[in-house]
């Protein structure tokens, strides 16, 4: 692998599959296929499409994404198209039926390595456990090239016995080992030493790529996946808007903005049009009818939104003041300085012009007055409020 190719991190989107087990968040055969349109346009590397065993309609889903998506009709290359499968046969071969018309198909087998899911869901031993992971992963390999293995609950299991398990993954097939903090339960410190660990310790491991998928349960998995990859994995597991099972997975828009933002520091880049995100969180937003908190980073209603009277008063002086990247970077429509009962005179004047209305130094003291009365009783105040404000104020007898 080149430099280049060593500071490149693989964008592994997974809305279609973890992010559609949010509860209530199913969509149908045509939106799924157009949010795998839309994630191909953002430059996307792998698209998780589904769980093809979990019903025929899901098995149908993907093999659309795969024959549509997964192939292009200019040259380009196309993005890898995945399909998830339990470590069984069944699985394997459902999610090799839906994603072998792809250009790039990739198979993601898991199974479990932490104790607690050994001993009480699988019912099954760390021998039975090691043994599966060959079988089934030598399996899947045997019908495609791409294939990526997760031990399921990684941030929970014993990492002597996840890098035996992935040693024998890398032996059987796996070209990705991806490392999953199913509960949401680490710390960044502590998931960032799990993969260097692994790094270090797994027997073949310069074969295969890490990846990390992480889960929002104390919100910690932007800086988890963060951690991972400064600790050397070069596949970040994400969904749009954040969403999955339970508080979520790690948010697209803020693992690819944090790495642009502070590219100086991290060196790492991805191959995302982030000028597509907020254009891609309002499709998943309709689609799953899932809604994005005002104040999410990078896609929330405020994120570009400023009240307070001395943070509009630097921005109209320099935007940098307040804001660490354009809203148009990610395709949001530009910074707006709401007004409110917290803003000041500079941001007042500079809306008042933008309607037409040069006013006086004394009319300004008096409008800015009235202003504040009003911003009293109201949670914003809209330009239609200072149409009348003004021609009460102007026209007055
Ligand atoms: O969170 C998880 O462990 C998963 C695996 C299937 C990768 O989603
Ligand atoms: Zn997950």
């Amino acid at each position: 692998m080149s430099t280049a190719d060593n500071n490149r991190v693989r964008i592994f989107d997974t809305t279609l599959r973890d992010g559609e087990q949010s509860p209530g968040a199913t969509m149908t055969s045509a939106e799924k296929l157009e949010v795998a349109r839309g994630l191909a346009r953002m430059g996307v590397d792998i698209i998780e499409a589904g769980f093809p065993a979990a019903s025929p309609d899901d098995l149908e889903a993907v093999r659309k994404i795969a024959d549509e998506v997964g192939n292009s009709a200019d040259g380009s290359t196309p993005p890898v198209i995945c399909g998830l499968a339990r470590c069984s046969k069944n699985d394997i071969d459902k999610a090799w039926e839906a994603v072998k018309s792809a250009a790039r198909p990739r198979i993601h087998t898991f199974l479990a390595t932490s104790d607690i899911h050994m001993e009480y869901k699988l019912k099954m031993t760390r021998e039975q456990v090691v043994e599966k992971v060959r079988d089934m992963v030598s399996y899947a390999h045997s019908l495609c090239d791409d294939v990526e293995f997760s031990p399921e609950d990684a941030g929970r299991s014993d990492p002597q016995f996840l890098y035996k398990v992935l040693g024998v993954a890398i032996q059987s097939g796996a070209t990705t080992l991806n490392i999953p903090d199913t509960v949401g339960y680490t710390m960044p410190a502590e998931f960032g030493a799990l993969i260097s660990g692994i790094i270090q310790n797994t027997p073949g491991v310069e074969k295969a790529v890490i990846s990390v998928h992480c889960h929002n349960d104390l919100g910690l998995a932007t800086a988890n996946t963060i951690a991972g990859l400064q600790a050397g994995a070069r596949q970040a597991e994400v969904t749009i808007n954040g969403i999955g099972e339970r508080a979520g997975n790690t948010a697209l828009e803020e693992v690819v903005m944090v790495l642009q933002t502070r590219e100086p520091i991290f060196k790492l880049t991805t191959g995302i049009d982030t000028t597509q995100i907020v254009k891609m969180s309002k499709l998943i937003s309709n689609y799953t009818g899932i809604t994005v908190q005002p104040n999410k980073a990078i896609v929330g209603a405020n994120a570009f939104a400023h009240e307070a009277g001395i943070h509009q008063d630097g921005m109209l002086k320099n935007q940098q003041t307040y804001e660490i990247m354009r809203p148009e970077s990610v395709g949001a429509s530009l910074s707006k300085l709401v007004l409110g009962k917290h803003s000041g005179k500079h941001a007042l004047k500079t809306r008042l012009e933008s309607l037409g209305y040069e006013l006086g130094d004394d009319e300004l003291v008096k409008m800015f007055e009235r202003f504040k009365m009003l911003a009293d009783k109201k949670k914003m105040i809209t330009d239609a409020d200072l149409e009348a404000l003004v021609s009460d104020e102007l026209y007055q007898p």
